[in-house]
This record gives C-alpha cells, sequence and structure tokens, in this order.
C-alpha cells in the first residue's frame, strides 16, 4: 500500500467507535498528560490526529491544538473535536520552520512506510528545545508476529515468525483488535523505529513501556524527544 493513501477513509466511523475517546488508554493518557506539562495557549501540532481522540487532553493541558491527517473522512470527527484541523501527509506539514514548541504523535508508525520521513517533518517544524511526544504500539510485542487474543483469558500468548520482517503485513497487530485487517499494518522492527527518531536529529530524553491491557508484556511504548539547541540532522 502507498504511504499516503487515505487507508482510513470509509473506516472512521468503526474506528471512532473502538478506539474513541472513551477507550483513551488510561497509561498513555497519564503519560501524555506528564510529558505536556502546561501548554500556555501555545500552538501544538497533534500528528495523524485520526478522529481527535487526544484533542481533549491537549486542549486540558493549555494547548491550542492544530491536527493533520491524510483521511477526510477522519478529520470528519476530529474536526468537532480539535480547535483546528487540516488534510495533510505529515510527511510534508504546512507548517512553518521551527515554529512550534510540542508536536505529539499517537498510535500511527504503524500506519505508514516512512516514518523516518514523518520524524524529519516534526525536527523542522519543532523550534529548539521544541518536545516530541508519541505513544504507540510496542515495535516488540504486538504486531503479525505475535498472537496475542488468549493472553487476558489463558494468560498465554504465541510468538510467531516474521518479527524481522520490516513491512506491511498481511495480518495485523496480533491482538484481535480487527484494525490491521481493515487499514493495513507496516511492522517495524525496534531498530528501524529507533532508527527513524535518531536520523531524524531529535534526541530522545525519555521511554516508557506501557501494559495497556497486556497481562503479560507491554503492549505500547512511549517517548519523548527533544530538538537540540544546535541541529545536526542535514536538511532537505
Ligand atoms: C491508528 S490512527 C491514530 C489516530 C490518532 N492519533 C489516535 O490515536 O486515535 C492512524 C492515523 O494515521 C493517519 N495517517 C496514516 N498515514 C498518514 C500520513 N502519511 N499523513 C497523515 N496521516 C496519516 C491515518 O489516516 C489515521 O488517522
Amino acid at each position: 500500500m502507498a504511504s499516503g493513501a487515505a487507508r482510513y477513509d470509509g473506516h472512521s466511523e468503526w474506528y471512532d467507535e473502538h478506539h474513541g475517546p472513551v477507550h483513551r488508554p488510561a497509561e498513555e493518557l497519564a503519560f501524555l498528560r506528564e510529558a505536556l506539562g502546561t501548554g500556555h495557549g501555545q500552538v501544538c501540532v497533534d500528528l495523524a490526529c485520526g478522529t481527535g481522540l487526544w484533542a481533549q487532553p491537549l486542549a486540558e493541558a493549555g494547548y491550542r491544538a492544530a491536527g493533520f491527517d491524510i483521511s477526510a473522512d477522519q478529520l470528519r470527527f476530529a474536526r468537532r473535536r480539535h480547535a483546528a484541523v487540516a488534510r495533510a501527509d505529515i510527511c510534508s506539514l504546512p507548517v512553518r520552520d521551527e515554529s512550534v514548541s510540542v508536536v505529539v504523535g499517537m498510535f500511527f508508525h504503524t500506519d505508514l512506510e516512512d516514518f523516518a520521513g514523518a520524524l524529519r517533518e516534526v525536527a523542522r517544524c519543532l523550534r529548539p528545545r521544541g518536545r516530541f511526544v508519541y505513544a504507540g504500539m510496542h515495535p516488540c510485542f504486538l504486531g503479525p508476529f505475535v498472537n496475542r487474543t488468549s493472553e487476558a483469558a489463558e494468560h498465554r500468548l504465541e510468538f510467531l515468525p516474521g518479527y524481522g520482517r520490516v513491512g506491511w503485513a498481511n495480518r495485523g497487530s496480533g491482538d484481535g483488535t480487527g484494525l490491521g485487517s481493515r487499514v493495513g499494518f507496516h511492522h517495524k522492527t525496534l531498530a528501524s523505529f529507533l532508527g527513524a527518531i535518531l536520523t531524524s536529529g531529535l534526541q530522545v530524553r525519555d521511554v516508557r513501556e506501557f501494559a495497556s491491557t497486556g497481562v503479560i508484556l507491554p503492549r505500547n511504548i512511549g517517548l519523548v524527544a527533544e530538538k537540540p539547541e544546535i541541529s545536526w540532522a542535514p536538511r532537505r
């Protein structure tokens, strides 16, 4: 699947019902709130904002959030939650260089091939000392190489071959949510996930692992990265 394809178009009703604000995971929400601090009315970018699941905590923390997503269908919902939204590819944002202090990205690295391109764009838009706050599926513990559907009931999970294969997968996240089979799933190893952050020039300041609904292994990962005062990453 092409990275720019709006794969969520036609699935947003379902997505918002199953992943909307009432399903916001608690640990990730607490992490986001902690990482955000207080916005004092500053603008913050919500990257790949989807239906605007995180709009409320961003507003409560005192940010004026601008949400960007490639799916017009997702933005139908996000428009009701965010003060401002626009349809854009996150690898080419309509945002001025070094103009924002905080960029938030939640649960999108498995939805596009070019995570590194998105992070280069984050680094371009952030002011020096600006923060990127991200949470998403843990590359080691959710993906086409794992079956976690029996985890809660039987305290058992199964690892299958395929962890090392970066790319679009036929199977989804392996937890039975059905999202991957609807919209596709781009698996990244931990090295390719972290490598994308490192090559952007952003400096990782904090890493967390979230159990979420997992009872054996974590399901999600969170990190905070900062744009250094003097950037070394090559400009495009
Ligand atoms: C799993 S959803 C996450 C949405 C939201 N952040 C959340 O936590 O609910 C992934 C989102 O990434 C968007 N997306 C995928 N590739 C994109 C791209 N290249 N540019 C902008 N948005 C993209 C999809 O349209 C989808 O809304």
